[in-house]
């Protein structure tokens, strides 16, 4: 099969990512007989830098005209004096606009190879830690209002969180047909103790419930959440939260498995064009040092050749190189234990070799 392919390197260690994800596509397209053909899309600091614009329209049109994108990461504290509209992050937020993807489905599942890098007890690791964040992506708090007014002489901020009934209605939606997939528990995390459109996400949620008896719902609030992940992350199957909420409890829930740098993400919206990203951001302190975890892009290329190319196989034939490169006790810095007679350290470049080395057409 034929697929065009927007990268994006981004910034700090991004186009190290990155560069280590497309050498293990081009790998998977030999043993598979696909042609990826790819576009580079300069978005972030760097096209600040360039273009002076976090994206350009003719960036986002690149992305638009592409079957999918995989992104590496974006920002840095070089942009950081940036006003707000231009900073590297808003050209992040501006594609995931553009391209329409609501739907941002972050798993958190650990690997066992890496069951001692989680801050967790064992006896919690042991009860086992596999569910899905699925965040709300295009709405919310970071696509109100932002502005900053002067009242009685001093600045006031202010950021609007408006949330629609079919906003919610389809990413509610997204969480049910996930959990369907699953174990059939869906958790709705809100605020609705304090905020109108958290009591709006419930009612949604709940109407939506009837359409999917086989699913379990339940509400939980996003503080009891929070404390819940890091409590007893095994009653979790699926999660359907708002934006903000999604971004914070997935950082939390990325961390007790271990590390951030293995946790890739999937956009989607209404049709098969996704966003594939690692959660991870750019790293600045690390970036050029050949030391970042390539695996999180990796499983993020794997997530794009699984949900928008239908090319199950080949995301297996990637998880399982990943796998098995752990099995062998290779690890980068930051997921490298602390008795690790067992491991051998290795950078960027030569996780990424090694992953190619061990793909394998199942
Ligand atoms: C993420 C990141 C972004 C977000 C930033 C870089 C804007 O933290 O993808 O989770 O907040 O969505
Ligand atoms: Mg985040």
């Amino acid at each position: 099969m034929k697929r065009d392919i927007a990268l994006i390197r981004g910034d700090g260690i991004g186009p190290e990512i990155v560069g280590q994800a497309k050498l293990v596509l081009d790998r998977v397209a030999a043993l598979y007989g696909h042609e990826f053909n790819y576009t580079d899309v300069d978005m972030g600091g760097n096209a600040i830098d360039k273009w002076g614009d976090p994206l350009p329209q003719e960036m986002l049109d690149k992305c638009l005209a592409s079957d999918s994108v995989l992104l590496g990461a974006v920002g840095g504290p070089k942009w950081n004096g940036v006003p707000g509209p231009m900073r590297p992050e808003k050209g992040l937020l501006r594609l995931r606009a553009g391209m329409g993807v609501y739907s941002n489905n972050r798993p958190a599942k650990i690997w066992p190879q890496l069951a001692s890098a989680s801050p967790l007890k064992q006896e919690i690791v042991d009860k086992g830690i596999d569910f899905i964040i699925v965040r709300e992506l295009i709405g919310g708090i970071y696509f109100g209002k932002h502005e900053t007014v002067t009242e009685n002489g001093e600045p006031v901020a202010i950021d609007e969180l408006r949330y629609s009934e079919s906003e919610i209605r389809r990413i509610g939606r997204i969480g049910f047909e996930t959990a369907r997939k699953r174990n059939h528990k869906l958790c709705s995390v809100e605020k609705s103790n304090v905020l109108d459109s958290s009591r709006l996400w419930k009612k949604v949620m709940h109407e939506l419930a009837e359409e999917y008896p086989d699913v379990e719902l339940s509400d939980m609030l996003v503080d009891n959440c929070a404390m819940q992940i890091v409590k007893d992350p095994s009653q979790f199957d699926v999660i359907v939260t708002e934006n903000m909420f999604g971004d914070i409890l997935s950082d939390e829930a990325s961390m007790i498995t271990g590390s951030i740098g293995m946790i890739p993400s999937s956009s989607l919206g209404d049709g098969t064009r996704g966003l594939y990203e690692p959660i991870h951001g750019s790293a600045p302190d690390i970036a050029g040092k050949d030391i970042a975890n390539p695996i999180g892009t990796i499983l993020a290329a794997a997530m794009m050749l699984r949900f928008s190319f239908d090319m199950p196989q080949e995301a297996d034939c990637i998880e399982n190189a990943v796998s098995k490169v752990l099995d062998s006790g290779y690890r980068t810095g930051d997921i490298l234990p602390t008795d690790a007679h067992h491991c051998s350290l290795v950078g960027c470049t030569e996780m990424g070799r090694l992953i190619i080395e061990n793909l394998k057409k199942g």
